[in-house]
């Protein structure tokens, strides 16, 4: 794949897929159009304190005072959100008497904006059937990782069950997102990194999902190539626009392709990140190679395919092939400074029981190309520790 560099000229484009996408440099000033479009008379502005502190939640909030936009902040989502977060969300958003929410971050605010969106029509536990329609929701990613701009999820740790859980539904698409690379610039290079691991890993747990969706596995290619070529930019020069845009890119057709299934690595993620506190991305980073060896085996052809996207050029046999995707991708997580052992990540050994036990839990594994237990999973994580 050959990308054309982005971008020729300034410009900013407009696209459905299905929520509303703004993107180019300099889209966070087309936000008042999607505020008028969606007819919200008092806006609940969703972020959290990293991204007030960076100054990009005051970027947002001087487009809108610009306008004469009615918002009221809403700042204290914590990393790793609960529904206790959105809870509070919920309380800002009616004692302001908002009717529509923008959220700017990276997935905790995103993903929180989407609970608080649903809590605001629906009586809580989040864990209830969800049915009706949503008021408006605007999405500002921050980061290029979790695509929660343009997914259908959102995750936080329940109430009632204290699992990091993901709820699924079309009427969590945020109904307009403003993806501006410049946004991502200031980004350190250590989160540019993980959070693009995620997106990365969204691509090709989507890609290798044991399922049929062929119009999911296009996007996700497409994601792959865009990461093998960008990634290593956006970390190794933070400015560079037409990486970060890439990545963005990337990071949008991951969420777009995950609903074709993930797979053993995201489940040992959503185990690893609250029983030992590791960054989503990163934990999906450093279990990855291990989960592609155990998976090989099942989808050589597929790991074939993402080698030559990556840029292998070696006309080699499919079995070799598959084997230097996985190559590559331990090459580009070194040259991004990606940790290759867990036990170098702050996990601790004695823990490794439970965070198996908890990925079996998680549905992510149902796709997997390969069946995996319990005990494959452990195993999994004792390899990569
Ligand atoms: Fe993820």
């Amino acid at each position: 794949m050959r990308l054309t560099d982005f971008p020729p000229e300034p410009r900013i484009v407009e696209m459905s897929y299905p929520t509303k996408v703004v993107f180019g440099i300099g889209a966070l000033k087309r936000l008042p159009a999607q505020v008028e479009r969606l007819k919200m008379k008092k806006a609940l502005l969703v972020t959290d304190g990293g991204v007030v502190k960076s100054g990009l939640a005051e970027r947002a909030i001087a487009v809108l005072r610009a306008e004469g936009i009615s918002f009221t902040v809403f700042d204290s989502v914590r990393p790793d959100p609960t529904e206790q977060d959105a809870l509070e969300g919920v309380a800002a958003y009616r004692r302001s008497g908002c009717d529509g929410l923008i959220a700017i971050g990276g997935g905790s605010p995103l993903d929180t904006a989407k609970l608080i969106d649903l809590l605001v029509t629906h009586e809580p536990p989040l864990s209830r059937f969800i049915r009706d329609d949503l008021p408006p929701l605007i999405a500002i990613p921050t980061t290029a990782g979790t695509g929660s701009e343009v997914s259908r999820s959102g995750v936080a740790t329940l109430s009632d069950t204290g699992r990091k859980t993901v709820i699924f539904s079309p009427y969590l698409l945020p109904k307009a997102a403003i993806c501006d690379p410049e946004l991502t610039v200031g980004l350190p290079a250590f989160l540019t990194a993980a959070t693009g691991m995620d997106a990365f890993t969204h691509c090709l747990e989507a890609y290798l999902a044991d399922a049929f969706h062929p119009l999911a596995d296009a996007l996700a290619i497409d994601g792959i190539g865009r990461v093998a070529q960008s990634l290593e930019k956006a970390v190794s020069h933070g400015t560079n626009l037409a990486a970060r845009a890439q990545m963005m890119i990337a990071a949008m057709e991951g969420a777009m392709a995950f609903q074709k299934g993930l797979g053993a690595c995201h489940a040992l993620a959503h185990a690893l990140t609250p029983i030992s506190r590791l960054h989503h991305g990163l934990a999906n980073a450093i279990v990855l190679p291990a989960v592609l060896e155990f998976n090989r085996g099942a989808c050589v052809a597929r790991l074939a395919q993402v080698a030559i996207t990556m840029g292998d050029n070696s006309l080699a046999r499919e079995e070799v092939l598959a084997s230097n995707a996985i190559e590559r991708i331990r090459k580009m997580e070194s040259q991004v400074g990606i940790p290759t052992r867990l036990r170098d990540a702050g996990v601790r050994e004695a823990d490794l029981p439970l965070i198996a036990r908890k990925a079996f839990q998680d549905a992510s594994h149902l796709t997997n190309p390969r069946k995996c237990t319990e005990e494959d999973l452990l195993s999994l994580a004792r390899s990569s520790f």
